[in-house]
């Protein structure tokens, strides 16, 4: 049987970080992984995740499976801190939730559960995407097109295109949406260009589909999440997929879940059935552990002020170092303007170099990025800015 399989080639992403671990310089900058570092390039586990975890362990007593859904508590501690407390949606009943392994799960579960309500659904994602929206959302089947979304020019969105090709899409089309903190380009909407949005999504009839992987490490907790909260409060249908991977630094621990906002509580509760069925073909139950850690803290008042501390911390860091970059560029690249990085949020960001700098960033330089000259910002620090900042210029000068 098996001796008929093609041999794939090794994602490009693990081919860097090989790369990276080979490369035995010790000026070397990893900016290709998309994990949050600190200042000693570390992605430690987060004191609140380290206490909740303890107390939780110690009073488990059995190792049984959770529900279907995953941990109730876990669910509605999410949905509260997507939505905020008193969400309309909250109140009147219309949201359901499932547990999912990690965001990556979660969107899975949103493909499957658009595919069984209508087969010839198109999903719209912007250009560009993070790349693995595109298995997630077309490895069910469901066909995936492309909305104008990034405007190299100016590093942020281009508004005027994107609502142009929106407007032109039929009733029912679903849009794939960054909540913040846009992977790979760090170009997020204004407030006024959701309220643009979810007017056009209402009109036109479209489903909006949100991925929210970043919440907190943008402008904040709950501005991060202001698309969700509007777009839940005036639209009849909303499904929302939550990482807890970055911002609560769960990552190996698949800690997600799938919010599904309906017309009518009955409506959802019929959807949270078809969920349910969904995962059992897949993988029957969730994992317990990080959502567990996720309940313990969202439900301890000091567990959680420690965490939105610590969140506050690594936003901080990202917006620090996108300014001290920001500065270190304009002393060393006079000739050009790269105060887009500063104009964006979270981890990532276009450099906006071709791919035969970012080679040359790569090999003469020890500068890790992807072919596309995404960067995480998370793994400059004060030490290695400077560097980072001069390999750029000479990269950009043939030099
Ligand atoms: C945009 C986006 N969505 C979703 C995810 C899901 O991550 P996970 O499955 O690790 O929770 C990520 C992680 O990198 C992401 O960048």
């Amino acid at each position: 049987m098996f001796e008929r399989l093609e041999r794939l080639s090794p994602d490009p992403i693990l081919g860097l970080m090989a790369a990276f671990r080979a490369d035995a310089d010790p000026r070397k900058v990893d900016l290709g992984v998309g994990v949050y570092r600190n200042d000693q390039g570390d992605t430690p586990i987060l004191r609140a995740v380290r206490q909740a975890e303890q107390a939780m362990l110690g009073r488990q007593t059995t190792k049984v499976y959770v529900a279907p859904a995953g941990n109730p508590g876990f669910n509605q501690a999410l949905e509260r801190l997507v939505l905020g407390d008193d969400h309309s949606t909250l109140t009147g009943g219309r949201v359901r939730t499932i547990q999912a392994p990690g965001g990556c799960g979660a969107l899975r579960l949103g493909a499957e559960l658009i595919r069984a309500a209508d087969p010839a659904a198109v999903v719209h994602v912007s250009t560009p995407t993070w790349a693995n929206h595109v298995p997630l959302l077309s490895g069910c089947g469901l066909k995936l097109e492309r909305y104008p979304y990034f405007d190299p020019a100016t590093g942020g969105v281009n508004f005027s295109a994107m609502l142009a090709a929106l407007e032109r899409l039929p009733a029912r089309a679903v849009v794939l949406l960054h909540a913040s903190c846009h992977n790979p380009t760090g170009a997020d909407l204004s407030e006024a260009q959701w309220r643009e949005l979810v007017a056009l999504f209402k009109r036109r009839g479209l489903l909006p589909f949100i991925d929210i992987a970043y919440q907190g490490l943008g402008t904040g907790v709950a501005e991060d999440a202001f698309g969700p909260r509007l777009f839940g409060a005036e639209l009849p249908e909303v499904l929302v997929a939550v990482s807890c991977s970055k911002n609560f630094g769960l990552y190996r621990e698949r800690t997600g879940a799938l919010l599904v906002i309906n017309e009518t509580p009955a409506a959802a509760e019929t959807a949270l059935t078809q969920l349910v069925r969904i995962a059992r073909t897949l993988y029957s139950m969730p994992p317990d552990h990080g959502a567990a850690i996720v309940h313990e803290i969202l439900a301890n008042e000091d567990l959680r002020a420690m965490w939105a501390e610590e969140v506050a911390a690594m936003r901080a860091r990202i917006q620090g170092l996108r300014r001290e970059a920001v500065e270190q560029l304009k002393r060393t690249c006079p000739q050009r303007d790269f105060g887009f990085i500063e104009r964006q949020r979270g981890m990532f960001s276009y450099l906006g170099v071709d791919v035969e700098q970012v080679r040359e960033l790569r090999t003469r330089h020890h500068v890790y990025m992807t072919d596309d000259s995404r960067i995480n910002i998370a793994g400059l620090h004060r030490e290695n800015l400077e560097y980072f900042a001069k390999a750029v210029a000479m990269a950009l000068t043939g030099t």
